[in-house]
């Protein structure tokens, strides 16, 4: 006789389960950076494409390679494969991925450069990367589920007015400043970012992420300002197309004040970096993170007593298991293979 109990578990995917609240079969599980060079089905699909962006906004080859760590290993969700770059870029930015450098990217520093900017809903970079979450989708079982993802205003603003990863000092000063253009920016960018992930939703991604990686450059009200407000309103602005589209925010390195994010209207889970203690945000949030992707490159015996120490301090019913930031370069596939091993070993 069919297990109608098991079959339901098996046919809804424990991620969105833990994020609106609901039991869940096991502890959800998914890596930053899952897809990406230290996996050889990566790499060999990369020269394929090209480019790193010609990979990006190819939908075949962008949605293989989204899946190729779910065959590998026993995750809960996939992750779109693409940039925080592509909103800049659907605006009409040039942009490069550099070998071993980083991005290059056009910069905005006036408003005028801003207002010379397109919007992203019709451009065909978007298109593309939709075309990519319907493809993916469709390629994956009713257990797993596909999160979609953006840059916050901060740090895609940083990008864009550094011009690349190099330097965000230039950024910080606008933001103290308060330059005129820097909060028009801002404000464009939370238009631009609903709007992106409205269509990544509508496309079929079931849950997204909020990256604010340079979140922690930021303090007091400018914290306030450009970092958790503008998070806020992107939230907002979502729900009010998509009220049941589960939102994960990630803003690494905001410390003591994770708190206030997670206290977010419509932040269903909060991302957390390696180096911040859960025990310090509201026993009642959900808690994604947060093992130290360093500690992959120690090794199988450090992964395991890591993965005990996390998986013993949070609840899973209120846990997303996953890293602190991305899988680095390097990582041995075995590696990641140990953590997923570790983690459901862990629950039984
Ligand atoms: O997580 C995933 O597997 C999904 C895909 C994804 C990528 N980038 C692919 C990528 C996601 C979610 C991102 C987010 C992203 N991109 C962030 C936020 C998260 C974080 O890491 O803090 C940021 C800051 C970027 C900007 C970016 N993209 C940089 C600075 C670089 C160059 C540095 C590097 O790691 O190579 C990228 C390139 C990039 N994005 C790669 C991948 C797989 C490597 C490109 C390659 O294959 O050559």
């Amino acid at each position: 006789m069919v297990d109608m109990r098991r079959d339901a578990s098996a046919s809804r995917s424990a991620l969105l389960d833990v994020l609106t609240r609901r039991p869940a079969a096991r502890r959800p599980m998914w890596f930053m950076r899952q897809a990406g060079r230290y996996l050889p089905e990566y790499r060999a699909v990369r020269e394929k494409a090209g480019s790193f962006l010609d990979l990006c906004y190819n939908p075949e080859l962008a949605a293989e390679v989204t899946v190729q760590p779910l065959r590998r290993y026993d995750l809960d969700a996939a992750i779109l494969f693409a940039d925080i770059l592509v909103v800049p870029h659907a605006m009409g930015l040039s942009l490069k991925f550099e070998e071993g450098e980083g991005p290059v990217l056009q910069t905005v520093r006036s408003l005028d450069e801003l207002a010379a900017l397109k919007p992203v809903a019709q451009s065909h970079e978007v298109k593309q990367v939709c075309r990519t979450v319907a493809l993916t989708r469709s390629q994956l079982g009713p257990d797993k589920a596909l999160i979609g993802f953006c840059g916050a205003p901060w740090t895609v603003a940083s990008y864009m007015i550094a011009g690349g990863s190099s330097d965000r000092v230039v950024a910080k000063i606008a933001a103290y400043q308060r330059q005129d253009w820097f909060c028009a920016l801002i404000d464009r960018l939370v238009a631009e970012s609903v709007d992106y992930l409205c269509a990544q939703a509508d496309a079929g991604a079931q849950a997204v992420q909020i990256f604010d990686s340079w979140a922690g450059d930021l303090v007091g009200t400018e914290l306030d300002d450009f970092v958790l407000k503008p998070i806020g309103a992107i939230i907002a602005g979502v729900r009010r197309r998509h009220p049941d589209l589960p939102v994960i925010v990630f803003a690494r390195g905001i410390g003591a004040h994770q708190s206030r994010a997670a206290a977010l209207p419509g932040a269903n889970a909060i991302g957390i970096e390696t180096e911040f203690d859960p025990s310090l945000l509201p026993a009642d949030v959900v808690v994604q993170g947060n093992l130290d992707p360093v500690a992959l490159l120690a090794g199988e015996k450090v992964v395991q007593k890591e993965v005990e120490r996390i998986c013993a301090s949070l609840d899973r019913r209120r846990h997303i298991f996953n890293l602190g930031h991305g899988i680095r370069l390097g990582t041995e596939p075995a590696v990641v293979g140990a953590v997923v091993d570790a983690v459901r070993r862990f629950d039984g």
